[in-house]
């Protein structure tokens, strides 16, 4: 093979403009030798087939489009390698993988799911949590006081309405004591954060920044082995190219998964020394070893 390999990371218009892991990213991959360009998923004249991978990470604007996000990933994969993969991007983009999780024995935050057509499951006491199954970002996430219960129906028949389905869980306070999120690189721990609540304020939606006061973690052994076993349970064939494990304290003390997050996570890659280096090596890596004469 002659010339540079080339590489895209996926993004998205909101992507391009706030994704603070991507230029990070990029810079990481032209060091590795590999011309590397930022692409939104949404151009419909890119010619996928040109880049030896491409890599998912601020597709942000998927969740009122996951049939189209969806139908993209998998031709794209069809066209050149595609990390993380098409059918752990289908998996991931609902949080009804919660379940799968649960099923498997991996501690998740409670969760009670509800299609359009279905009853919706408030509970009766203490402060709880509604959003649909398909989001990023908090979009459409809300937190309401028992008294609330009207206002939450409320929501819960919008999201209803447009054809989405709702999850509802226990508020869990102790998310004021920070959520982790464990970041993973080729299946291999690398790096965590602690980031602060984002639903401060009951009632209210779509009205705060999804990652407040952002700080270095050292995740404990607990975590750790959490985040392992939610790992363990995806239905993947190969190692992850990125994962993050979003956890919370649950009112027991115990750390439960509040998300795992596949698709397009923030890598808070700024507040690793190398992760950016060693995300772009295994990028390389996996375009080299898929590299293939095309017919
Ligand atoms: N059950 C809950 N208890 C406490 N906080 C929650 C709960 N569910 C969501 N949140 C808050 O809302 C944020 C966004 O919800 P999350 O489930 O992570 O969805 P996404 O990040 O995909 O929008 C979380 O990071 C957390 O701060
Ligand atoms: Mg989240």
């Amino acid at each position: 093979m002659t010339g540079t390999t080339r590489v895209a990371v996926a993004t998205s218009a909101l992507g391009l403009a706030h994704d603070s892991d991507l230029p990070v990213l990029l810079e990481a991959l032209r060091a590795r030798g590999l011309e590397a360009e930022a692409a939104d998923w949404n151009e419909p004249d890119r010619d996928w087939s040109r880049y030896s991978a491409v890599t998912i990470r601020s597709t942000w604007d998927y969740a009122l489009r996951r049939p189209s996000f969806l139908a993209w990933a998998e031709a794209v994969e069809a066209a050149t390698l595609l990390d993380n993969p098409a059918d752990v991007v289908r998996w991931n983009t609902d949080k009804r993988y919660l379940h799968d999780l649960a099923d498997r024995g991996v501690p998740v935050v409670p969760t009670r799911f509800a299609a359009p057509g279905e009853d919706v499951p408030l509970p009766e006491e203490g402060h709880f949590v509604v959003k649909p199954s398909v989001s990023a970002g908090a979009q459409d996430t809300a937190r309401y006081a028992p008294h609330q219960r009207g206002l939450a129906a409320a929501h819960a028949a919008a999201l209803h309405a447009s054809g989405r389905t709702v999850m509802v869980q226990p508020y869990l306070s102790r998310i004021e004591e920070g959520e982790r999120a464990l970041v993973f690189l080729g299946g291999v721990f690398s790096h965590a954060i602690r980031k602060g609540p984002v639903l401060t304020e009951t009632g209210l939606d779509n009205t705060r920044t999804p990652h407040p006061g952002l700080a270095p973690h050292q995740p404990t052994a607990p975590e750790r082995e959490l985040a392992r076993a939610a790992l363990a349970a995806v239905p993947a064939d190969r190692p992850l190219l990125y994962a993050r494990v979003d956890i919370a304290t649950a009112d027991d003390g115990r750390p439960v998964v509040m998300e795992l997050e596949l698709v397009e996570p923030d890598l808070f890659l700024g507040h690793s020394a190398d992760g950016a280096a060693r995300l772009a090596g295994l990028i390389r890596d996996r375009a080299a070893s898929a590299a293939r004469p095309r017919a």
